[in-house]
């Protein structure tokens, strides 16, 4: 194979134990360290994702890589180090930041993904596009979930890396996010030829839950079953694994992870006030017009009854309105 590719990937992986090192063993890791354990990361998680540290200096890693022989044009191709404004050389990419290693399928790593300690922006700084690295065709976690997966057939996936971090400890094995990006048809063709199920579990804040919605046809387009796991009060997994604990986040949110209809329903809902008529009317409306895109009657009966519960209308009321909009499409 190409040995650019080669090189890249020897590059990457000596960065990533250098970082890792960095962190743990060094006083310029001790900030990072004590940001880290302010998060809830302990040994363990930091051992198992070799999170790192890039020092705030300029020539920490083109120092390192110039030692080990590497090429420093190659590496900035490869996206480790970037160029000087002025042309006179290269500089680190990544500095001052926590270093989350991306690795390919195979556990290799091809990128970085560093967050800024504390507030700045951005909040987290990725390798760029480059031979190794594709965001819309990596999922974090990967190389290490896929075994759980093919034995579950299921698939969590999340929004960041904090999330799969803080899930995993909390012994959910099968868990991947993407890189920050929307979700591709490339990343749910990889989950399709892994498992037959995802849970869907995005932040519970507007952004996430509006990003849950957007991604349920993808799933659908590959005949992928399709779950989401909800989280209130904007919540993120997180965070929520942290204020509530990994127990209840598996058994509440995990497992208790709805249908798709219901999770449309749980959306609709948000923007209503069912308390005033005009609001109740809106949001039956609403549900309605997605109930009575299911095709099956049964399903739509298990729904209306439900509906029927929830805003105290007659279920034979909702149902002829719901013949109705199935008639007229
Ligand atoms: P924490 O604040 O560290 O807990 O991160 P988070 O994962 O909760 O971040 P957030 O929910 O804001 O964003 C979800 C994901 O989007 C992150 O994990 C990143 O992959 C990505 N993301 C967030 N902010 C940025 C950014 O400033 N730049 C880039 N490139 N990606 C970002
Ligand atoms: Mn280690
Ligand atoms: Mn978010
Ligand atoms: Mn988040
Ligand atoms: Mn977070």
């Amino acid at each position: 194979r190409n040995l650019e590719i080669e090189r890249l990937l020897q590059a990457h992986e000596w960065a990533a134990k250098f970082y890792h090192f960095l962190l743990k063993n060094t006083e310029h890791g001790k900030a990072a360290m004590e940001y880290l354990r302010s998060r809830g990361f302990t040994d363990k998680m930091i051992d198992q994702f070799q999170i790192g540290y890039a020092p705030n200096r300029w020539d920490t890693l083109v120092q390192f890589l110039t030692k080990r022989n590497f090429d420093l044009a190659e590496m900035e191709r490869g996206g480790l180090l970037t160029q000087r404004n002025d042309g006179t050389g290269y500089i680190d990419r990544f500095r001052d930041r926590v270093m989350f290693p991306i690795a390919n399928r195979s556990g290799r790593v091809i990128a970085f993904s560093g967050r800024i300690l504390g507030e700045g922006q951005p909040k987290y700084l990725n390798s760029p596009e480059s031979k190794l690295f594709s965001k819309s065709r990596t999922l974090y976690n990967l190389h290490q979930a896929k075994t759980a997966i093919r034995k579950q057939r299921q698939i969590v996936l999340f929004e960041g890396f904090g999330d799969v971090i803080s899930a995993w400890e909390a012994g959910v094995h099968n868990g991947v996010a993407t890189m920050g990006t929307a979700l591709t048809e490339s990343h749910v063709a990889m989950m399709r030829n892994l498992a037959d199920e995802v849970i869907v579990c995005y932040d519970g804040d507007s952004a996430g839950q509006a990003a849950a919605l957007k991604s349920i046809p993808l799933f659908e387009n590959v005949a992928l079953h399709v779950k989401v796991a909800v989280l209130r009060d904007g919540l993120d997994p997180d965070e929520y694994i942290k204020n509530f604990g990994a127990e209840r986040f598996v058994d509440q949110i995990i497992e208790g992870a709805v249908s798709t209809t219901k999770f449309k329903l749980i959306y609709l809902k948000k923007n209503h006030i069912l308390l005033e008529e005009d609001g109740k009317v809106a949001y039956a409306r609403e549900a309605l017009e997605v109930i009575a895109q299911l095709p099956s009657p049964t399903e739509r009966e298990v729904y209306l009854k439900e509906l029927s519960t929830e805003i105290q209308i007659e279920y034979e009321t909702l149902k002829q309105e719901c013949n109705v909009i199935r008639q007229s499409v």
